[in-house]
């Protein structure tokens, strides 16, 4: 018997993959008679088939979806035939549901693209195969669905055949099988259609039972990604994980990365005994000889074939977030167990769906794919997707909200990590601080245009220099005139103006000095990223606040009568957001205190 086949099964909506799956559960006898009960009462509430048992029921399982009469979450079933066991993932079909659609092809071989034989092939249908081909899918079942309402035409199947296969070899996916199919009764589906005469291939249930989708393992160095750390007594300490590619034995030598700290396997511990050799797909626990220094999100490889480390990619992206990918945003990214900083350096360009050109683009927005560089806090060991899935796949994640915001596979390393090095030097920061004679610090001013910033943090520095301190005062303004001139009012100059001076000012404290920044920094992740470059304690976040209408009424450079007006575009609290600070360190309400009080509260909170 062949091994299970995981397969996803997608297509745009109303193509009718529910039905397809239900009928397919429904001839295997795959149904049990409760089940069919539910569904011939859910049939008459919330059907499409004016009454009679509608199999698409079976598979969109929650009832609120029922309610809505569409598919949301991924659908995982598992079913078998006398031949051989499945399990499908069932990918909603709207556009919004993308994200869910690149989750079920991410773990499955193959794919069943249904087409609606009076539509052919959509944008949909073509961002799904692109999907399913990112993300490591090679085999493709094209099933033509509805060919009862054509009228059974040949003519029409090899029309859209034709245009499916342009498709495919366009996405690397040239292994395609064709079949017309009628969900609804079943033909070509679980039996021949009598209405087919032109078609001798076999039925899209026979070809899933005999499809071959596994490649042949031989020659794959071992991998496994380390996934725990077992320490039960000081006597025992074990690696467990999955074994990603190739095989183990006791006496391999390893290394563990990213370190690259050289070992021998001293035994293979599974459930319960001890094994000889271990092989991919296995979970297992490895003890090692010497004791060597393994954490979480390790990988442990075969010694003479090590993976790449780097800190640099190409990588292939699905953007999954309402909020765009934007150019030098922190984000984080999990590979495996391993979760680092990332941002993206560049985007290369977006891929338009149909046609997979190349279009130059700022952002990538929801449901968008794109090439992109990718910069990671610290180097990680990792193989190109099409080399291992495991190792070449990722996913982002926003560091505020922690949702998955995007998933990716890595193309190649762009640099090797270590062409760059960080030097100690002997005069570091705490020499220049205690030459100083005082804590440097960042004191981060946010606020709207017009709240107050420049003007508080002109008599704070005014203070701080007549109690005798070391300062700089950095002003939106005024870098935007020299390092920031090239940069605009956009989400990404934003972004990137931000994360400038924040470097900037990471480098003054270096430099011993007290430094007040004044900025808008209207975003909440980019002050976050901020905080993050200082050391606890050593940046004080200050949410300068007046409402929008008392900055307005300021407005003492007319920019805001100009944005009511039109004539400025992205302003700040009239068509550009402000993402006010949750918890910052000192919040000043500007309405109702004067500058020297806010001032002299900012003092007491440095003191
Ligand atoms: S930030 O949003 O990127 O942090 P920054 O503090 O550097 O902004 O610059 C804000 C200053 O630029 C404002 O005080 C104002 O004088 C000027 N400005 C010009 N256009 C805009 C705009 N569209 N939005 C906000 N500020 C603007």
């Amino acid at each position: 018997m062949l091994p299970p086949l995981r397969f996803v099964l997608c297509g745009s909506v109303d193509d009718g993959k529910s039905t397809l799956i239900g009928r397919i559960l429904h001839d295997c006898g795959q149904v049990f008679t409760d089940q069919m009960e539910g569904v011939a009462e859910d049939s008459r509430r919330y059907g499409t088939l004016g009454g009679s048992a509608d199999l698409a029921l079976l598979m969109d399982g929650l009832r609120d979806e029922r309610e809505q009469g569409i598919t949301i979450d991924v659908a995982y079933r598992g079913f078998a035939t006398s031949r051989r066991r499945f399990i499908v993932a069932d990918a909603p079909g709207h556009e919004q549901y993308t994200r869910n659609m690149a989750t079920g092809a991410s773990t499955a071989r193959l794919a069943v693209v249904l087409a609606d034989a009076r539509k052919g092939v959509l944008t949909q249908t073509a961002r799904h195969t692109r999907i399913a081909a990112m993300f490591g899918v090679r085999h493709i079942v094209l099933a033509v669905n509805k060919m009862d309402l054509v009228g059974w035409d040949r003519d029409r199947f090899r029309t859209i055949v034709a245009a499916y296969r342009g498709l495919a070899e366009e996405v690397g996916v040239p292994e395609v099988t064709t079949v017309p199919v009628c969900a609804l009764t079943g033909g070509n589906l679980t039996r021949p259609s009598s209405r087919t005469p032109w078609y001798t291939g076999s039925t899209l249930l026979e070809h899933l039972e005999a499809v071959e989708v596994e490649q042949p393992a031989a020659g794959q160095p071992f991998r496994m990604p380390v996934q725990y750390v077992n320490r039960p007594d000081a006597g025992f300490r074990g690696y467990c994980g999955r074994v990603v590619s190739g095989t183990v034995k006791p006496g391999d030598r390893v290394r563990i990365l990213p370190a690259g700290t050289p070992a021998t396997v001293a035994s293979i511990v599974a459930w319960r005994d001890t094994r000889e050799r271990a092989k991919r797909g296995d979970s297992i626990t490895l003890t090692l000889e010497p004791a060597v220094d393994v954490t979480r999100g390790d990988v442990i490889v075969a010694g003479d074939r090590p993976l790449e480390v780097a800190d640099q990619f190409q990588a292939k992206v699905l953007w999954m977030d309402d909020a765009p990918l934007t150019v030098g945003r922190r984000y984080r990214l999990q590979l495996q167990t391993r979760e680092v900083g990332v941002t993206v350096t560049r985007i290369r360009h977006r891929i338009e769906v149909s046609e997979g050109s190349r279009l130059a683009a700022p952002h990538l927005d929801l449901n968008d794919l794109g090439v992109v560089n990718l910069a990671t806090s610290r180097p990680i060991p990792f193989a190109p997707f099409d080399e291992c899935r495991e190792l070449g796949g990722f996913i982002l994640i926003d560091r505020v909200t922690n949702a998955t915001v995007g998933a990716g596979t890595l193309t190649f390393a762009l640099m090797r990590a270590a062409n760059l090095n960080w030097h100690d030097f002997d005069v570091d920061g705490e020499v220049r601080a205690e030459l100083k004679r005082q804590r440097p610090r960042c004191v981060w001013l946010t606020g709207l245009s017009a709240s107050g910033k420049s003007t508080i943090a002109n008599l704070l520095e005014r203070h701080l220099v007549a109690e005798g301190r070391h300062t700089y005062l950095l002003d939106g303004d005024n870098v935007r005139h020299g390092l920031n001139r090239d940069l605009g009012f956009t989400e990404a100059d934003r972004v990137e103006n931000i994360r400038r001076v924040a470097e900037v000012a990471c480098l003054m404290v270096d430099a011993g000095l007290i430094v007040i920044v004044s900025f808008i920094s209207p975003f909440r992740s980019e002050r976050d990223f901020a905080r993050s470059l200082f050391e606890p304690g050593d940046f004080m976040e200050i949410f300068v606040d007046a409402s929008v209408e008392a900055c307005a009424r300021r407005d003492p450079k007319g920019l805001y009568a100009k944005a009511e007006r039109g004539e400025i575009r992205n302003f700040t609290g009239i068509d550009s957001p402000y993402e006010r600070p949750e918890r910052p360190d000192v919040h000043l309400d500007t309405e109702n205190h004067s500058p020297e009080e806010c001032v002299d509260i900012v003092l007491r909170h440095l003191a």
